[in-house]
């Protein structure tokens, strides 16, 4: 992977998505650069698992253009998808398959060669050396999230997309999973993930979109966010005192109605 830092490696441009006649994903633009780790925020049903889809080719979008490492999704699915890696809400492999027998079955899946010392490193990389001959089925959720990353990632591909990839770690492993996506971002790979921590999102994105009703409602640093909005009194309630965070930004964007 050779990708100048700053270089666009994804452009979203005027993405919509419906289902039959509901528009989830509506006029939704943004982009994701070589060394950046871009957030995609909002409330259950916002359109972000609608908007991933797209993007990785699960479904075909009813009008806009995606453009991933130069090509068009559209036009040049195969090239495009040689480009990304990508982790699913919910991931799940052949449960009855080993650890290894899945790392070796996608590595020959993406042309990856892997000589026993490189399957040896990724084990130790995720922490499961120990765990090579173990059944898919007998991880726990967090190792299973560590192994759906790995095999995402084999190819090394310049855009990695992962939809809510920390939901239901622990503290520790999430803490893991922040280091890893950091340390792809330092090798200029273009991140763009979903997550519902604010915490997460001001810790460790560059830029975050945030969602809601499938409109993007606002684009940029989380810090810039905060530092709008925060004497905004149409979106900070007034009695908020303290420290104004990304979540009193996100809440006063998109209300406090739990979604149906
Ligand atoms: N296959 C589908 N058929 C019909 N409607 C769908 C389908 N998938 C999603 N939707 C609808 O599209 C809207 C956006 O869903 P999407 O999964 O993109 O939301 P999300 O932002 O990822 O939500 P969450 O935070 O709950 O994962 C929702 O109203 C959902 O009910
Ligand atoms: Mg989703």
């Amino acid at each position: 992977m050779n990708n100048k830092p700053g270089s666009s490696i994804l452009q979203v441009n005027g993405l919509n998505v419906s289902y039959g006649t509901f528009h989830a994903v509506r006029n939704v633009s943004f982009e994701v650069k070589a060394g950046e780790i871009f957030g995609l925020l909002g409330p259950n049903g916002a359109g972000k698992t609608s908007t991933l889809s797209a993007v990785e080719g699960l479904l075909k979008p009813q009008s806009g253009t995606i453009t991933v490492a130069g090509f068009d999704t559209a036009k040049k699915p195969l090239h495009a998808k040689a480009n990304m890696g990508v982790q699913l809400q919910a991931t799940s492999f052949q449960p009855e398959l080993t650890l290894a027998e899945i790392i070796k079955l996608y590595a020959g899946i993406y042309c990856v060669e892997l000589t026993r010392e490189k399957l040896q490193n990724i084990l130790q990389d995720i922490k499961l050396e120990g765990s090579s001959s173990k059944k898919f089925k007998e991880l726990s959720g967090g190792q299973q999230q560590r192994v759906s990353l790995v095999i995402a990632t084999i190819h090394d591909p310049v855009l990695v997309l992962m939809d809510e990839p920390t939901t239901g770690l622990d503290p520790q492993a999430r803490r893991q999973l922040w280091e890893r996506i950091e340390a792809m971002r330092e090798k200029g790979h273009g991140i763009l993930l979903t997550t519902h921590s604010m915490e997460e999102a001001e810790a460790v994105c560059d830029r975050i979109a945030i969602m809601d009703h499938g409109n993007v409602i606002a684009i940029d640093t989380p810090q810039v966010l905060i530092d709008t909005h925060r004497n905004d009194q149409n979106v900070i309630s007034v009695s908020r005192k303290g420290k104004i965070t990304l979540e009193d930004v996100f809440i006063g964007l998109t209300g406090r109605t739990v979604r149906t």
